[in-house]
Formats: C-alpha cells, sequence, structure tokens
C-alpha cells in the first residue's frame, strides 16, 4: 500500500507521520546532549565555549511534502525518509572561525555518530557569499526493540556568517527568490564584510591571548 502523503491524504496518514517523525526528535536530543557535553568539557579545559548558542528544530510535515514537490518525488513516507536529509536540524553558531572545525572534529571522532556528507561552504563559499559548514550524520537512536540510525542536519557558522544568513534569508524571500542584481552585489559585500569581521575577532583573540601569557609569565 503507498503511503501518499498529499493534503488530503495528510490528516489520515498523520497517525504514522507522527510515529516517523518520533525519532528525530529523539536523534536531536541525542545530538543536543553531545554537543553540551562537548561545549562544558572544552569551557572546563581552555576556559572558553566554542557554542555561542544553538538550535533545532524538525521540520514540519507540510515543509516535507513542499520539499518533495519541489525534487519531483512523489510525496510518501518513505520518501521523505529517504531523500530529505534535513528533517531534523541542528544549527550550532560558534563565536570564532576556529571553533567551527574544534566542533566539526569532536563530532567526526565519535564511534557512534557516522558522517555521511560534508559541504564546507566555508573553505568554498557559495556564489551568493554564503558561508557555514553543513554535515548529514546518522545518529543511533536506541528504542525498546530496535537501534534506528537517524539522519541529522548539522549547521555550524560564526555570529557573523549567521547575521547575514539570517539577512539574506529574509531578502530571499522577500523578493520571491528572485533577488535584485544591485542588491546582490550588496550582499555579496555584506558577507565580504562578515568575513573580514571573524578575521579581526580572531586577531583581537590572539592579542588578548598573548597579553595574558605575557602576564602570568
Ligand atoms: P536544500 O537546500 O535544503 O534543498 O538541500 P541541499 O542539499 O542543497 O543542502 P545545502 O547543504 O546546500 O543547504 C541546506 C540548508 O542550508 C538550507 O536549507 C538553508 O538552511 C541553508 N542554506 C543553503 N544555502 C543558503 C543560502 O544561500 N542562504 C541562506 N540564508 N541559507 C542557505
Ligand atoms: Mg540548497
Amino acid at each position: 500500500m503507498k503511503k501518499i502523503l498529499d493534503a488530503e491524504n495528510l490528516q489520515s496518514n498523520l497517525l504514522e507521520w507522527k510515529e516517523q517523525l518520533f525519532v528525530y526528535k529523539f536523534a536531536l536530543e541525542e545530538i543536543n546532549t553531545k554537543l553540551n557535553i562537548l561545549n562544558e568539557e572544552y569551557q572546563h579545559i581552555h576556559h572558553h565555549n566554542p557554542i555561542e548558542h544553538m538550535k533545532s528544530r524538525i521540520k514540519s510535515p507540510a515543509s516535507i511534502v513542499k520539499k518533495l514537490e519541489r525534487k519531483g518525488l512523489e510525496v510518501t513516507i518513505e520518501n521523505a525518509l529517504e531523500h530529505i536529509q534535513d528533517i531534523a536540524g541542528v544549527r550550532i553558531t560558534c563565536s570564532f572561525l576556529s571553533d567551527i572545525y574544534t566542533m566539526f572534529d569532536a563530532i567526526s571522532r565519535q564511534d557512534d555518530i557516522e558522517v555521511i556528507r560534508v559541504k564546507d561552504y566555508i573553505r568554498q563559499p557559495k556564489l551568493n557569499g554564503y558561508k557555514s559548514l553543513h554535515l548529514i550524520v546518522k545518529v543511533p537512536v536506541f528504542l525498546s526493540n530496535q537501534v534506528k540510525k537517524v539522519k541529522v542536519e548539522i549547521q555550524i557558522r560564526t555570529i557573523a556568517m549567521d547575521f547575514w544568513a539570517s539577512l539574506e534569508h529574509k531578502i530571499y524571500y522577500k523578493f520571491d527568490k528572485e533577488i535584485p542584481q544591485e542588491l546582490q552585489l550588496e550582499l555579496k559585500q555584506a558577507a565580504e564584510a562578515a568575513h573580514d569581521l571573524d578575521e579581526k575577532m580572531k586577531k583581537i583573540r590572539d592579542e588578548v591571548d598573548l597579553y595574558k601569557n605575557n602576564i602570568n609569565e
């Protein structure tokens, strides 16, 4: 039997849909716990929190349906589970660029996490100027009678990158995905300014470290 998830059938499928989404919530809880542990441990050892803040969300069934349609896929639960990588998503905002790779390394080293895709839009920014490190990972969720490996999208970026991305996102939808050319140019310049700010902040932090080390000597 096909599990069609269009608007009409959405209601009748809601129960099964909820059951499937259930595990994504647990996967997010697993990831959040792991990230909090890493953050606190890092604070303890290095007196610095790599994570400034983080936010997680489960994609709504309506958005999942829209994304499947956009991808030209039949709207079924199976297709959603297989082809939508960001049903569960976590966004980690870091203070410094180096924190991004610290988190990435620490996540990748965990035996129970499988990193299945990495998109480094920091080393290779998108043409519009977008920067972030994107990971798709699989995390095991232990249920009473089985272990489910659940996909989670993790986006890691600095505060400056996040500031840029949230404004760009708003503009993108304000102009119905067709941003006028001159605004595109300005956005790109703003992305460069955000990058300069990240570099400047790093330089200041290095100077602070140097200053403190000299005092302690
Ligand atoms: P979707 O874009 O989600 O269909 O999948 P994809 O496989 O292309 O993933 P990608 O890793 O490129 O982007 C995933 C997510 O990153 C998006 O859903 C956005 O949240 C964010 N993102 C990607 N590109 C941009 C961008 O140009 N601007 C902003 N503001 N966010 C972006
Ligand atoms: Mg995309």
